[in-house]
């Protein structure tokens, strides 16, 4: 690894992140935990350090729901990076809601926010460096690109969430394509934890609006779940594992649970068409082009 490099974890605080940064600095790599609240971040820092006292832990705040956000973040961030986990996601928020530059919530932090702080951190990438990408078993019932993207008068959680998770598939696939078509030696992998019960908190403890979906979801999450550390198993390993190429899809062998495993890409996630027309969208909406 590149002398002073990082690794930068979007979501570092809580869940899927905070065992994702556990794993790195377990393996001696010095963490950014990009979190939306500082209180939050330096909390899961200290939680860390309790049981890591070496433990390199940078926190620094970004809401990948505010492009302003996004951008301050990336100009604060200057030291080379060797791993970059777009983990952070919102899962199933109940009523259509909207992020400060008034894309659909799911959409805008899940996709949008991580494709800007993507764009404007590539030049900071070591030479070998690997962005990994969250996406979801439920990509694969989103179906096709909606253009919609959550906008629609037909708004509905499940269908939000599917498509922002088709959308950072597609993204880490079209990532990697035009990375290789460019000579960079940067990987794009995708992964996704299967099933994990991670944020246990009441929705309200949350700040959700209380939604039936929701709550179900949760209690069979946490019946069937793995645990964040089990769950995020197959992240660390798009990140740090060994024989990893750029394009690949990994996520748990028994789909839900179990060691990391090539994960099927749906048709959808495919479309090339679909993702040269999700990056040029994504390009005029936040004046951030990454070329092909
Ligand atoms: N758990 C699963 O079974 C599962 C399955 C498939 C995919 N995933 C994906 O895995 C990733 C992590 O999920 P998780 O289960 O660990 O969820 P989680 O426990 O709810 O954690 C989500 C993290 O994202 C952060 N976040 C949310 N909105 C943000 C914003 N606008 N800006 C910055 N950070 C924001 C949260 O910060 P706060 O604490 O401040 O809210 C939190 O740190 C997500 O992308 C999710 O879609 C999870």
């Amino acid at each position: 690894m590149t002398d002073g490099a990082r690794a930068v974890v979007t979501g570092a605080n809580a869940g899927l992140g905070l065992a994702t940064t556990r794993a790195l600095v377990a393996a001696g790599i010095p963490v950014t935990m990009a979190v939306r609240s500082t209180d939050k971040g330096a909390a899961a820092a200290a939680a860390i350090r309790a049981s890591e006292p070496a433990a390199d832990l940078r926190v620094q705040q970004v809401d990948l729901g505010d492009l302003g956000s996004v951008r301050r973040f990336a100009e604060g961030s200057t030291d080379p990076i060797s791993v970059l986990l777009c983990n952070a996601g919102v899962m199933l928020v109940p009523e259509q809601s909207l992020t400060a530059d008034r894309f659909e919530m799911h959409w805008g932090v899940n996709f949008l926010g991580h494709y800007l702080l993507a764009g404007l951190l590539l030049p900071t990438l070591t030479a070998d460096a690997r962005v990994v990408s969250l996406s979801s078993i439920a990509h694969r019932s989103a179906g096709r690109l909606d253009r919609q993207f959550g906008l629609g008068a037909d708004y509905a959680p499940g269908q939000a969430y599917g498509q922002s998770k088709l959308c950072t598939l597609m993204f880490s696939l079209e990532l990697d394509r035009r990375l290789r078509g460019s000579g960079s030696g940067v990987k794009a992998v995708a992964a996704h934890p299967g099933w994990s019960a991670t944020d246990e908190r009441p929705p309200r403890e949350r700040g959700d609006a209380p939604g039936l979906g929701l709550v179900f979801a949760r209690r069979i999450s946490q019946l069937l779940g793995s645990s964040p550390a089990h769950g995020a198993l197959s992240q660390v390993h798009a990140a740090i594992g060994a024989g990893v190429e750029g394009g690949q899809f990994w996520g748990p062998s028994l789909l839900v649970r179990g060691k990391p495993h090539p994960a099927t890409v749906s048709a959808g996630a495919r479309r090339e068409d679909d993702a040269n027309f999700l990056f040029a969208l994504a390009a005029e909406l936040t004046g951030c082009e990454i070329p092909g």
